[in-house]
């Protein structure tokens, strides 16, 4: 995918005004930015409008930026994160769109909020047990399109691995339209488009 060097300008920038920038650097591991990739790669033939999305978990904001840069049309995106150190970095990382109202970090619990995006993601399931997955799913309107990552990396972190595709559909509980894996240099990251209904 192609980035411009604006954006980056405002990426390094968001790195060196964070409170730990080599922490900041984690977001940008070559496993996350390929599974960010591989998501937008796979999202883009289910979108057929302008839309709204909401990025639940969306710590410094790297994906809010890349979706902003891809051919995907976002008019707006909320990126929703329980750590508020990430909502000045997340801001930062994408300026461009902050500036313009197009984009907002926010500190809050994503199983406490309402959402009426058009596209609900949530690359961060591993974060949350299954009774904070349940709880974040209720909130889900049917006609939202659900984007969902998870992996089989087994660190303290992570409180709620799948161990396959099968096994992460089988946790998740949604309505599948599309589902895949790739195999990352130290774990295989999965996931689901789909939705709410039935
Ligand atoms: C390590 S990061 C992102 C990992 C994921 N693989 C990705 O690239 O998107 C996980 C993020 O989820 C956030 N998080 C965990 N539980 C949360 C919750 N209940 N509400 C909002 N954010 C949460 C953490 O603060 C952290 O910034």
């Amino acid at each position: 995918m192609i980035l411009d060097s604006e954006h980056i300008l405002f990426w390094m920038d968001a790195i060196r005004n964070s409170k730990d920038p080599q922490r900041t650097l984690e977001s940008f591991w070559k496993g996350q930015i390929r599974s960010k990739e591989w998501l937008i790669q796979n999202l883009r033939s289910h979108i057929k409008k302008v839309i709204t999305v909401d990025i639940c978990g969306g710590w410094n904001g790297v994906l809010a930026s890349m979706l902003f840069q891809s051919d995907i049309p976002c008019k707006e995106i909320r990126s929703i994160d329980i750590d508020s150190s990430c909502e000045e970095t997340a801001n930062t990382m994408n300026k461009l769109e902050h500036m313009v109202g197009k984009f907002q970090a926010i500190t809050a619990d994503m199983c406490e909020l309402s959402y009426n995006a058009d596209v609900v993601i949530n690359t961060s399931c591993e974060h949350l047990t299954q009774d904070q997955y349940r709880q974040w799913l209720k909130h889900i309107p049917e006609t939202t399109l659900l984007v969902l990552q998870s992996n089989n990396y087994q660190i303290d972190e992570h409180v709620r691995i799948a161990e396959s595709l099968e096994h992460f559909e089988e946790q998740s509980g949604i309505n599948v339209l599309w589902k895949g894996e790739i195999e990352l240099p130290l774990y295989k990251r999965f996931m689901l488009i789909g939705n709410t209904k039935g």
